[in-house]
C-alpha cells in the first residue's frame, strides 16, 4: 500500500510533505506546548506517560533494580557489588587521616558476598584482589563486632587466594613526558573511519588486547557496567551494519562491529541509573584509542533510544535482559582510497571556562 502511494505520489512530493508536518509540529511544540510544560509542575510526566521510550527505559530500571535488590537478598553472586565494595574499602585505606574503623555498614557483606563468589571462581584476579584489600583493611582496622565477625569469615576463605600477584599498595606511576607526547599524537591520529578494506578483519587477539586496554578506563565504583560484544562473522556484520541510523551510505563497506553493551542491573538506585552509558562511554573511547594504537581504525555509530533496534540486536547477540547497546563501533583496516571527514572542533575558548 504504501508503496503504491509512494508510486501514484512520487518519493520527492511525499518527502515535502512529511518535512512540513515536521517543521509545522515543531514549532507547536517549541511555540506552544513545552512552554505550557515547564510551567506546570509534573506536566511533563504526564505528557510523557505513554512515551515507549522512556516506557521502556524504566520498564528495565524496575527490572534491573529487581534483580539487583533480589542477588543482594539472596547473597547470590554479584560481581558488580564486589567490585565497589572492596574499591570503596581501597578508598578508605588510602586516606590520609585513615579511620580506625570503617566500612562497618559494608564489612559482612562484602566477605558474605565474596565467600559465594570463591565457591564458583577461585582462579580469578578479582578475587584475589578482593582477598588482598580485605587482608590489608582487617590488618589496620580496630575491633569490632561488625569487623571481627567478617574477619572470622574471611578466615575460612583466605587460603582460597591464588596468585603470586599481589594488588596494592598503591602507587601513583610515574609521570613520562614520552607517553604525554605519544598520548597527543595518539589523539590526533585518531580518525572516524567509514571505509574499510574489505576481507580483511582484525585478528581477534587484537581486539582482545584493546577490550583490556578498554577495560582500563575508569568506571564509577570500578563497577564496570560494559562489556563488548564483538562481531567478525560477516553474516551477522550484514545483519547489524544496518541497524545504526547513521550508516547509510556505507554500511555495505563495514566488514566488523563492535556492540558496546550496558548493563542496567549494577546498582538499586535510581540516580545510578545513567551509569552504563557514562562508564560504557569511557570504556568506548579507550577502546577506539587501543585500536588506533594498534593500526586497526574504527568509526563510533550512535545507537538510538529506541526499543525495536534494541529487540533486534538482543535477538542477534543473545543479550541479557537488563543488557542493552548504548554504541556501536565499526572497525576494520582503513580503506586506503577511503576520505575522512574534517570535523572542525570547536575553539579553545568556547571548550573551556575557569571557575
Ligand atoms: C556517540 C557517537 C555517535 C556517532 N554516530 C555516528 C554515526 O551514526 N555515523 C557516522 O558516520 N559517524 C558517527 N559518529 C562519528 C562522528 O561523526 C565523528 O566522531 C565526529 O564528526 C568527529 O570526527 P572524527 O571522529 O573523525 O574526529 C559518531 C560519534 C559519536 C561519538
Amino acid at each position: 500500500m504504501k508503496a503504491l502511494i509512494r508510486n501514484i505520489l512520487g518519493e520527492e512530493f511525499i518527502n515535502d510533505i512529511f518535512q512540513k508536518y515536521f517543521r509545522w509540529k515543531e514549532k507547536v511544540q517549541y511555540g506552544i506546548i513545552y512552554p505550557i510544560l515547564l510551567k506546570i509542575p509534573f506536566a511533563p510526566n504526564f505528557y510523557f506517560l505513554f512515551s515507549k521510550s522512556f516506557g521502556s527505559e524504566m520498564k528495565m530500571f524496575v527490572g534491573a533494580r529487581m534483580d539487583y535488590i533480589k542477588k543482594q537478598h539472596h547473597k547470590t553472586e554479584n560481581l558488580f557489588l564486589l567490585r565497589r565494595n572492596i574499591h570503596r574499602l581501597e578508598k578508605g585505606l588510602i586516606m590520609k587521616n585513615r579511620r580506625k574503623i570503617f566500612a562497618l555498614d559494608y564489612i559482612e557483606e562484602t566477605v558474605t558476598l565474596l565467600k559465594s563468589l570463591i565457591a564458583s571462581k577461585n582462579d580469578n584476579d578479582q578475587i584475589n584482589w578482593a582477598c588482598d584489600i580485605l587482608n590489608q583493611y582487617f590488618e589496620v582496622t580496630d575491633a569490632h563486632p561488625k569487623r571481627d565477625n567478617a574477619l572470622k569469615i574471611f578466615s575460612t576463605i583466605s587460603a582460597n587466594r591464588n596468585s603470586d600477584r599481589s594488588f596494592g599498595p598503591f602507587i601513583v606511576p610515574e609521570n613520562n613526558k614520552e607517553d604525554q607526547y605519544s598520548f597527543a599524537v595518539l589523539a590526533k591520529k585518531r580518525k572516524s573511519v567509514r571505509f574499510f578494506e574489505p576481507n580483511n578483519i582484525p585478528e581477534r587477539s587484537l581486539m582482545d588486547k584493546a577490550v583490556e586496554l578498554a577495560a582500563l578506563a575508569p568506571s564509577s565504583c570500578n563497577r564496570q557496567p560494559f562489556s563488548f560484544r564483538i562481531v567478525d562473522n560477516p553474516e551477522l556484520v550484514k545483519k547489524m551494519a544496518v541497524l545504526p541510523g547513521g550508516t547509510k551510505g556505507f554500511s555495505d563497506e563495514i566488514v566488523a562491529m563492535v556492540a558496546v553493551v550496558g548493563q542496567m542491573n549494577v546498582s538499586p538506585s535510581i540516580s545510578d541509573r545513567h551509569l552504563m552509558y557514562i562508564d560504557g562511554s569511557l570504556a568506548s573511547m579507550n577502546f577506539m584509542l587501543a585500536l588506533e594504537s594498534l593500526g586497526i581504525a574504527s568509526c563510533p555509530l550512535n545507537w538510538p533510544e529506541d526499543k525495536n533496534k534494541d529487540n533486534k540486536v538482543r535477538a542477534l547477540l543473545s543479550l541479557g535482559d537488563f543488557e542493552r547497546p548504548i554504541l556501536m563501533i565499526a572497525y576494520g583496516y582503513a580503506a586506503k582510497d577511503g576520505k575522512l571527514a574534517y570535523s572542525v572542533r570547536k575553539p579553545l575558548d568556547q571548550l573551556r571556562r575557569y571557575n
